[in-house]
């Protein structure tokens, strides 16, 4: 049996345990034995839940029972985050994660501390929520050059942008709908709407492709706060859609261009038609050309499944996975991606 600890407990730390739960039995077939959650850290009181007796809120507890060999970190942002998970990598567990932030910032780090103690660092779910796209792109195109890579991977301001170009809808009100619909952050949304969750996941996945560390804090990043009602019809007519679009090329001789940036799509491209909360993003490999991911983006399950997937893969085949999931450590650089190289 396989013994796992989950680091908060919001949308997606128990949408884990309810991936778990409710499909225990395919679950334990993939992974070759039954994976039970041991834990819950979080520092809220969970006393009245009905699984209170699993809450701890301290990961010491975690870390000192060696009967865990896989933590979940679903908490969020830099702070406790990468010192939980660092911890928890060098005592020798694997860990799956969903934190962009912490993939974005600290990724190369992680991926080699994984390495060096000979566990997993996986992160399917921070790119795309529940769409394959992390694995697919090192595991499946592990004999492309990639070239380049271009996408949705913000749900929530496609689904604003699909709502103002449908509904007429301006900025502010579809903005509110989103923060309704648990979309968007209602204290302060400017992580999707200025585009720096973009950010976080096209830094991930140009690392992934081109083999070093790209920073976010270095790449261009424009959002949708400035795009009106006016500027979507008049793409319209054009026959355009406007899309949030998160892009990283290579050129010839090597170097890498990265930003984020509202785009006008023509109607006949594939990424025009991706509406609501979906994501698609496109990877060109030398040698399989262009191929499309395409699916949910956020949202409690799919984003919960992607974690469970990787912890299954974790469990399977261990640090063998880190053969091609890899990226050089290196330093920020000055200026912009999209300038200086
Ligand atoms: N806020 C993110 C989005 C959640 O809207 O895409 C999934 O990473």
């Amino acid at each position: 049996m396989a013994t796992i600890a989950i680091l908060g407990y919001g949308t997606v730390g128990s949408g884990v345990l309810e991936v778990l739960r409710r499909n225990a039995a395919s679950i334990e077939r993939r992974a070759g034995q039954p994976v039970t959650v041991k834990y819950i850290c979080d520092i809220r009181d969970f006393s009245s839940h009905p699984d209170a007796a699993l809450f701890v809120n301290n990961i010491d507890v975690i870390l000192s029972d060696p009967e865990v060999t896989a933590v979940v970190e679903t908490i969020g942002g830099l702070k406790p985050a990468y010192f939980y998970v660092k911890s928890a990598l060098e005592s020798g567990r694997h860990v799956v994660t969903s934190n962009k932030e912490l993939v974005a910032t600290h990724g190369a780090e992680l991926l080699a501390i994984a390495r060096r103690r000979g566990v997993c660092f996986l992160f399917e779910a921070s790119v795309g929520g529940g769409t394959p796209i992390i694995t697919p792109m090192h595991q499946c195109m592990a004999a492309n050059v990639i070239s380049e890579i271009a996408g949705i991977v913000n749900g929530t301001t496609n689904f604003m942008l699909t709502k103002m170009a449908r509904e007429n809808m301006d900025f502010g009100a579809a903005l509110k709908l989103a923060q309704s619909l648990g979309y968007a952050e209602t204290i302060d949304p400017s992580a999707d709407v200025d585009g720096i969750d973009a950010q976080r996941k096209i830094s991930i996945l140009a690392s992934l492709a081109f083999g070093r560390h790209f920073f976010p804090q270095n790449v261009p990043t424009r959002g949708i706060r400035d795009v009106s009602v006016k500027d979507i019809a008049l793409a319209a007519r054009q026959g355009a859609a406007v899309r949030l679009i998160a892009w990283a090329r290579r050129g010839d001789d090597g170097s890498v261009a990265l930003a984020v940036e509202p785009m006008l799509i023509p109607r006949e491209n594939q990424l025009a038609g991706v509406e609501d909360v979906f994501n698609a993003v496109l990877v060109k490999g030398d040698m399989l050309g262009d191929v499309v991911f395409y699916g949910k983006g956020a949202g409690k399950l799919p984003t919960a499944s992607a974690v469970v997937a990787d912890v299954i893969d974790a469990l399977k085949n261990g640090v063998k996975i880190h053969d091609s999931l890899f990226w050089q450590e290196s330093a920020p650089i000055e200026g912009l991606y999209g300038d200086s190289t």
